[in-house]
Parts: structure tokens; C-alpha cells; sequence
């Protein structure tokens, strides 16, 4: 059972339960009610303009005075690869036509902004207290800027070399982020899928491994999901998934959609590429999304084609599967299945875990287990 409040201290907050910085549902709102709860709000910034950056930050530091985790990617943004994009295309251009969609329209580019000086800039002048990393960690130069700003970095490892790695280079708290993670994996000393292991492998690994504190991230839902963790050597867990269900979430009506109606079986990273037929396309989407510019473009079209015919409420597409979903392994335990579910955390869990109670009275129920 854990009782060290070390870790809680190191980082300023109550409950040793981080919210995941989830690029797009997690903004501001979210972030405030986990801090204010007792938890760590986090804000992810890959997807922001330095102006919705200053505006959340700025909303943010109005509504509370708890401790925020700025996260980043420091991914290197791939080279574009014609010849691969064009075998992508080829293979979604049945599902562009069943759309309605132009086959031939220019693919997005990606719109993730892997940390750079102008990024560090503006943690020097908000100086967050934590700032964590995605995929790596940024140049040293850069590093030791944020480290000067006082903030305490963190980062995700999905293997036990690149938790060695990170703690090498002067990361505070490690995150180790096991295959049932939802999002992008945060691998970066491989893209070789067969080394990612599940979360009860990889935190007890990673915990021999590293003197730094580590925190659990993957699978990770309610009370008997934080005990393991505990039990495994994590001082902490990272949850993303189950905050997707929170009314503070910011959360298309689709992704709702798809995630209450998630199974048990589901892996539910990307439903578009389980159609395209590719089962594991997080590691090179996660170095920026080369392969999947075209999977975007078939997803984003798909929304614009949704809104315009008025159709996405409701689901009149009736094809989330051919959209981008986020979400992790755990996805079902926000379903109707679970609502039901006596040991969910606080016995009353359900599709709208309302934040107040997932996080200020729920998750604390990790401590009565
Ligand atoms: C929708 C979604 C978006 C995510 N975006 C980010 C991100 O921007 N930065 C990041 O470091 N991790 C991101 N992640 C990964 C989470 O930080 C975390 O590792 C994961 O959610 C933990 O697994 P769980 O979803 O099973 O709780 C994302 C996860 C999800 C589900």
C-alpha cells in the first residue's frame, strides 16, 4: 500500500494522480478541476497557437493557484515521403469516395509543434511548475533553460532503455507509459513496436531500473488500477482515458459516441487505421504523423462533410470507425458495462464520471482499498 508522500511533496499537490495532457479534450476547464481537486492539471500545448497557449495559461493561473504541467512533443516532425503517402492514399480511396470526399485534395500537414526556443521562451515567462515531454526530451540547451525556469520535467518511457535515458538526462519523475495507453506512444529510442510492453510489465521493470520516482500511465481507471500501481513500485499514475468521459472534456460528440460504445476488446487508438487494416500504427504516427496524413485528411474531411449535412449529432454517419478516436485498452470502463461495476472507483462510476466525482472523491478512494 503506498503511504509515502514523497512524491507528493516533490511536486506540490495532494493526490498522487497526474492528468494526462491529452492534446485536444484536455483544456484549461479540465485542468483547473483536477488541480483543484488535489490532483496534477496538466495542458497540453502541441496543438496550440502561442495565442490559445497565453489565453488557457492565463485562464488557468486566474482559477487556481495549484501547481500545472505544460506538456510538449519534442518530436523530430518527419520527412515527407511521397511514395508512402501515395500507398496510403491508394488504400483509403474506397473510403474517400464512400464519403464523398475528394481522393486527390491535398493531404494536411501536421499541425504538432515539437519544443523550440520560441516555446521555451514562454515557459521562462510563466514558469510552470512542471514541464513534461513527449517522444524524448529537447536539446540540452533547451532542457536546462526549463530546468533554470524551476520547472520539474518529467517524460514518458514505453521501454526500460528509455527510462535509463531519461533519467540519464535529468528528468525528475519518470512516466512509464505501458501499450494500453491511449494516444501517442512516446517511444523514441525505437519505432520497433515488438519492445512495447503492457503497464504491469513495464512500471515494476522501470522501477528497478531508475532511482527516479516513477509514474504509471496506461490502463489506469479507478481505485483498483492505482493500488496495483502502487504495488508494482510507481509513486504515482498518469490517467488519460477515463478523463475523456468527464463532462469537462472536450469532446466531440463522435469521439463520445465512440467511446461509449466501446468494447472490452477494443484497443480504440484509431479506429481509421483498424479499417485501413493497420494494427499498430501508433510508433510512426507518434514521429508526427507521415503515415497517417491521409487518414487525417479522410477523418477531418469526414467531420467537415458530418457538420456541413448537420448529420454528426445523432451520429447520422453512422462511421466513427473511419474517424481519428482517441482513447486507451481501458475505454470500456466508461461504459454503460461499467456503470454497473460495484468496485469501479467509488462504487459509482459511469459514462459522465463527473470530474467532482472522479477525481475529489473517487480517486481518493484508492486510499480506503
Ligand atoms: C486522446 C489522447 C490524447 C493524448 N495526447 C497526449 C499529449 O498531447 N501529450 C502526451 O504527453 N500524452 C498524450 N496522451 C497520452 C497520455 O499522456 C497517457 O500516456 C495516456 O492517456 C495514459 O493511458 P490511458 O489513456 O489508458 O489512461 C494522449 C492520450 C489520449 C487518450
Amino acid at each position: 500500500m503506498h503511504t509515502d508522500r514523497h512524491f507528493q511533496e516533490l511536486f506540490g499537490i495532494d493526490l498522487p494522480i497526474l492528468l494526462a495532457p491529452m492534446a485536444g479534450p484536455v483544456t484549461s476547464e479540465l485542468a483547473i478541476a483536477v488541480a483543484e481537486a488535489g490532483g496534477l492539471g496538466a495542458l497540453p500545448c502541441a496543438l496550440l497557437s502561442p495565442e490559445q497557449f497565453r489565453s488557457e495559461l492565463g485562464i488557468i493561473r486566474q482559477r487556481t493557484a495549484k501547481p500545472i504541467n505544460l506538456n510538449f512533443f519534442c518530436h523530430t516532425p518527419p520527412v515527407p515521403d511521397a511514395g508512402r503517402e501515395a500507398a496510403w492514399r491508394k488504400r483509403l480511396a474506397g473510403y474517400y469516395v464512400e464519403l464523398g470526399l475528394d481522393p486527390e485534395a491535398p493531404a494536411p500537414s501536421s499541425s504538432r509543434t515539437p519544443f523550440d526556443s520560441a516555446l521555451c521562451e514562454m515557459v521562462e515567462e510563466y514558469r510552470p511548475e512542471v514541464v513534461s515531454f513527449h517522444f524524448g526530451l529537447p536539446e540540452k540547451s533547451l532542457l536546462d533553460r526549463v530546468k533554470a525556469a524551476g520547472a520539474k520535467v518529467l517524460s514518458s518511457a514505453t521501454t526500460v532503455e528509455e527510462a535509463r535515458w531519461l533519467e540519464d538526462h535529468g528528468c525528475d519523475a519518470i512516466i512509464a507509459q505501458g501499450a494500453e495507453a491511449g494516444g501517442h506512444r512516446g517511444m523514441f529510442l525505437t519505432d520497433d513496436v515488438s519492445t512495447q510492453i503492457g503497464t504491469f510489465a513495464l512500471v515494476p521493470q522501470v522501477a528497478d531500473a531508475v532511482s527516479a520516482p516513477v509514474i504509471a500511465a496506461g490502463g489506469i481507471t479507478d481505485a483498483r488500477g492505482i493500488v496495483a500501481a502502487f504495488a508494482l513500485g510507481a509513486s504515482a499514475v498518469q490517467i488519460g482515458t477515463a478523463y475523456l468521459f468527464t463532462p469537462e472534456a472536450k469532446v466531440s460528440v463522435l469521439h463520445r459516441q465512440a467511446l461509449r460504445s466501446a468494447q472490452r476488446r477494443d484497443r480504440h487508438h484509431q479506429c481509421l487505421h483498424r479499417a485501413a487494416g493497420a494494427r499498430h500504427p501508433q510508433p510512426r504516427d507518434a514521429r508526427g504523423g507521415a503515415d497517417i496524413r491521409s487518414a487525417a485528411g479522410l477523418s477531418a474531411g469526414r467531420r467537415r462533410a458530418g457538420a456541413a449535412q448537420g448529420k454528426e449529432r445523432g451520429g447520422g454517419l453512422g462511421r466513427f470507425q473511419l474517424s481519428l478516436v482517441w482513447a486507451g485498452g481501458a475505454a470500456w470502463t466508461g461504459t454503460a458495462g461499467r456503470r454497473t461495476d460495484a468496485r469501479a472507483v467509488g462504487g459509482s462510476a459511469g459514462t459522465d464520471v463527473g470530474l467532482a466525482p472522479a477525481t475529489r472523491h473517487n480517486l481518493p478512494a484508492y486510499k480506503r482499498f
